[in-house]
């Protein structure tokens, strides 16, 4: 029996290249989570419209699932014109899925929590000269679900 893959997470910072609407969202996220079911990722994309600033907004994305689908994923993404300056802060095998229930969960924040989280992240893993292996703590899951926690769920974005 071939062993199975093993179990890897992509974690990257974003920027958005122009406001999405709600509908743009729910059309990238339907196609996401219907790749992503088919294909055993799993995680979760903080999105922030960058309101109040002189930006676009911002996405923080974790994908956890086998590594060589990954890889092709995050291809893509670099390639995807809805954003540009893909940086990778985490690149590495993990001992499990930390969203193990989402094939892709989704939440709109406001930018200072996506701010705050990115901020952590680098804190924990260092300026991000080279993407190496992490881990993903508890504490950090812990982090993100309190953010979490603080918006209402959209019910669109749960279909
Ligand atoms: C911020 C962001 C996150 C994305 N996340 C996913 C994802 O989790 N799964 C997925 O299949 N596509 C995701 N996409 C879409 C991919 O970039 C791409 O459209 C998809 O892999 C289909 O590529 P294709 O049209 O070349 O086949 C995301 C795009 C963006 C901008």
């Amino acid at each position: 029996m071939p062993a199975p893959a093993k179990l890897h997470q992509f974690v990257y910072v974003s920027d958005a290249t122009g406001p999405l609407t709600v509908e743009a969202l729910q059309l990238l996220l339907r196609k996401a989570r219907a790749y992503n079911h088919a294909h055993h990722v799993t995680g979760l994309l903080f999105y922030s419209d960058g309101a109040g600033e002189n930006s676009a907004g911002a996405f923080l994305q974790i994908l956890e699932g086998p590594e060589d689908v990954l890889r092709g994923l995050v291809s893509n993404i670099r390639l995807d014109t809805r954003n540009v300056r893909v940086r990778v802060l985490a690149d590495g095998p993990v001992a499990e899925r930390l969203f193990p229930e989402w094939a892709m969960g989704f939440v709109a924040v406001v930018p200072p929590d996506l701010d705050r989280l990115t901020d952590y992240l680098r804190g924990q893993w260092g300026a991000a000269s080279l993407p190496r292996a992490q881990t993903m703590s508890p504490e950090l899951r812990q982090r993100m679900q309190a953010v979490l926690d603080e918006y209402p769920v959209w019910p669109h974005f749960l279909e």
